[in-house]
C-alpha cells in the first residue's frame, strides 16, 4: 500500500505538469495545435494507462513475493522509495516523458521564429527539456551499485525535479497563463519568471546535498548543501507574494472572476510552499537537526504538506484552469468548490498538527535522549500513545477525502455537462485575447464571454 501511496501521488502530480504543459503549448502558440499533435497525446495517455498499471502489478507480485527474485529489479520493485517501480517501467516512463517533450517542442519551437521578446518562452523550452531529460538520471545506477551511489543518482531525480525544474516550469507556465490572459505585461512576467527561476536553481540544485549529509558525503560538500538549501526558502516567499498579486488581479476584469477557483488554489499552493516547504522543510534541514531526525515522521509532516500542500494543490489548480477552458460556459459550484477547497486545506493541516507532527517530535525527544534506533523502534513506535496518535489521523484523512470527493464531482460534472447551468446565456467563460483563441476575445462588455468561439472553433 504504502508503495502505490508513493507512486500514485508522483504518477498523479506528473500528469497534471504534463498535462498543463499540452495544454499550454497551442496557446503559446498562437492558438493552434501542430498536425497530429491529438494523436501524440492519446497515445501518450495509453502508454502512461500501461506503465502505471504494469508497474503497480509488478510491485505488487514483488512484495508478496510471488515474482521470482531476479527479476524484481526489472520487473517488480527496485526497493527504493519514490523510484519503486521496476527499471522496464522506469524505461517505459522515460519513453513517456521524452515523448512528452517531443509534442512539447514541435509545438513550442516554431514560435522562436515569430518576432518579439521570447526570453520567457526560453526559460519555459529550457525547463520543459530538463524535466524530459533528467529523469534519466536515474539510469546511472543498477541493481548492484553501491548505495551512497544510488542515493546520489536518486536524489537528482527525486530532489532536482521537485525543488528545481518543476518549480522553474510551474513558475514560467502561470506566467505565460496570466500574461496571455492578458493580467500581466509580457515583460513583468518575464522578470518575474527569470528573478524565481534563477533563485530557484541557485538554491535547488546545490541544495540537492541536503539529501546526502550522511551518505559518504564529505564535510564541505554538507556545508554547500546545509548553506544552498536554506536558501531554497527565498524564492518560496517571492512566489506567494506573486500569488497574492495574482488572486488580486481577479478584480481587474469582470471575467476574471469566474476563475476564483483555480487561482484560490495557486494561492494554497503558496501558503503550503511557505508552511511545508518553507518552515516544516526549513527545521529538519540543517545537518545539525537532520542528524536526529532523518527519516523520522518530522519529515512525512513536510513531504506531505510540501509535495501535496504545493504540487497537489497546483495540479488541481492547472485541471480546473483547463476545466474552465474546455468548457467555457460551465459555472462552478461554489458549494462544491467550497467544500473541495476548504475541506482538502483543513484535512491536511488536521493530518499534520493532529498527528505526523505530534508522532515526529514524540520520536525527535526519543531521537535525541536515547538514539536513533529507538526512535524507530518497535518498542516506542507501538506504545499507547503512538498508536491512539495514528488512529487520530484518520480524522484528518476524512476530512482530506471529503474535499477530495468534491472536486473530483466537480471536475467530472464539468467534463460530461452534468450542469444545469450549461444551457444559462454565454454570460460566464473564461476569455482572454489568447485563450478564447480570438485576438478581440478580450472582454470588456460583460455580455460576450467569448465561448461561442471557442465552441466553434471545437466544432471545426
Ligand atoms: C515544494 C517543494 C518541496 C517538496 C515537494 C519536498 C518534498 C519532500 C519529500 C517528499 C521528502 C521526503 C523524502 C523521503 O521520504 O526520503 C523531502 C525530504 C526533505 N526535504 Fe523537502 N520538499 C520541498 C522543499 C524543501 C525545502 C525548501 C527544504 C529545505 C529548506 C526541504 C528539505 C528537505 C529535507 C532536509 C529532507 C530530508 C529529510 C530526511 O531525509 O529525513 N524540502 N522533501
Ligand atoms: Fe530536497
Amino acid at each position: 500500500m504504502r508503495t502505490w501511496h508513493i507512486q500514485s501521488a508522483l504518477f498523479w502530480i506528473a500528469t497534471g505538469f504534463l498535462a498543463a504543459g499540452l495544454f499550454l503549448a497551442p496557446i503559446i502558440n498562437g492558438g493552434r495545435d501542430p498536425k497530429y499533435q491529438k494523436l501524440g497525446v492519446d497515445i501518450l495517455f495509453w502508454a502512461l494507462v500501461v506503465v502505471v498499471v504494469g508497474s503497480f502489478v509488478g510491485n505488487y507480485l514483488a512484495i508478496a513475493q510471488i515474482m521470482p527474485a531476479h527479476l524484481n529489479f526489472w520487473l517488480g520493485h527496485q526497493g527504493y522509495e519514490f523510484v519503486d517501480l521496476g527499471r522496464v517501467w522506469q524505461i517505459g516512463k522515460f519513453t513517456g516523458v521524452a515523448f512528452w517533450l517531443v509534442l512539447m517542442l514541435r509545438a513550442i519551437l516554431p514560435v522562436f521564429k515569430q518576432e518579439g521578446d521570447k526570453n520567457l518562452l526560453a526559460l519555459f523550452s529550457a525547463s520543459v527539456v530538463a524535466i524530459g531529460l533528467f529523469y534519466a538520471a536515474g539510469f546511472f545506477y543498477g541493481e548492484r551499485t553501491h548505495i551512497s551511489v544510488m542515493e546520489y543518482w536518486r536524489w537528482w531525480i527525486v530532489h532536482l525535479w521537485v525543488e528545481g525544474f518543476f518549480e522553474v516550469f510551474a513558475t514560467a507556465a502561470l506566467a505565460f497563463i496570466f500574461h496571455s490572459m492578458g493580467l500581466v505585461s509580457k515583460r513583468s512576467a518575464t522578470v518575474a519568471s527569470l528573478a524565481s527561476a534563477s533563485l530557484f536553481l541557485l538554491g535547488g540544485v546545490p541544495g540537492t546535498f541536503h539529501h546526502l549529509y550522511f551518505s559518504g558525503t564529505t564535510t564541505p560538500v554538507m556545508a554547500v548543501g546545509a548553506t544552498f538549501s536554506a536558501l531554497e526558502v527565498v524564492p518560496l516567499i517571492v512566489l506567494g507574494h506573486e500569488a497574492w498579486e495574482h488572486y488580486k488581479l481577479k478584480e481587474r476584469s469582470p471575467w476574471m472572476a469566474k476563475l476564483k477557483w483555480p487561482l484560490m488554489f495557486f494561492v494554497a499552493v503558496a501558503f503550503w510552499n511557505m508552511l511545508g516547504a518553507g518552515v516544516l522543510g526549513f527545521s529538519i534541514n540543517p545537518p545539525i537537526s537532520l542528524y536526529y531526525v532523518q527519516g523520522l515522521n518530522t519529515t512525512a509532516t513536510h513531504a506531505h504538506a510540501a509535495l501535496f500542500g504545493v504540487y497537489g494543490f497546483l495540479a488541481l489548480g492547472f485541471t480546473l484552469l483547463v476545466l474552465r477552458y474546455i468548457r467555457p460556459t460551465m459555472q462552478f459550484d461554489d458549494k462544491l468548490m467550497k467544500t473541495a477547497f476548504w475541506w482538502m486545506n483543513i484535512g491536511l493541516a488536521l493530518m499534520l498538527f493532529t498527528s505526523l507532527l505530534p508522532v515526529g517530535l514524540i520520536q525527535f525527544y526519543a531521537s535525541a535522549s536515547k538514539g536513533l534506533w529507538y526512535a524507530r523502534s518497535e518498542a516506542l513506535l507501538q506504545s499507547d500513545v503512538l498508536v491512539a496518535l495514528r488512529w487520530i489521523r484518520t480524522i484528518g484523512d476524512v476530512v482530506f477525502i471529503i474535499g477530495a470527493f468534491a472536486v473530483t464531482w466537480q471536475v467530472v460534472k464539468g467534463v460530461f455537462g452534468i450542469d444545469k447551468d450549461v444551457s444559462l446565456p454565454v454570460t460566464t467563460g473564461v476569455t482572454s485575447p489568447v485563450l478564447a483563441g480570438t485576438e478581440q476575445g478580450a472582454i470588456d462588455n460583460d455580455s460576450c464571454c467569448g465561448g461561442c468561439t471557442q465552441a466553434n472553433e471545437g466544432a471545426k
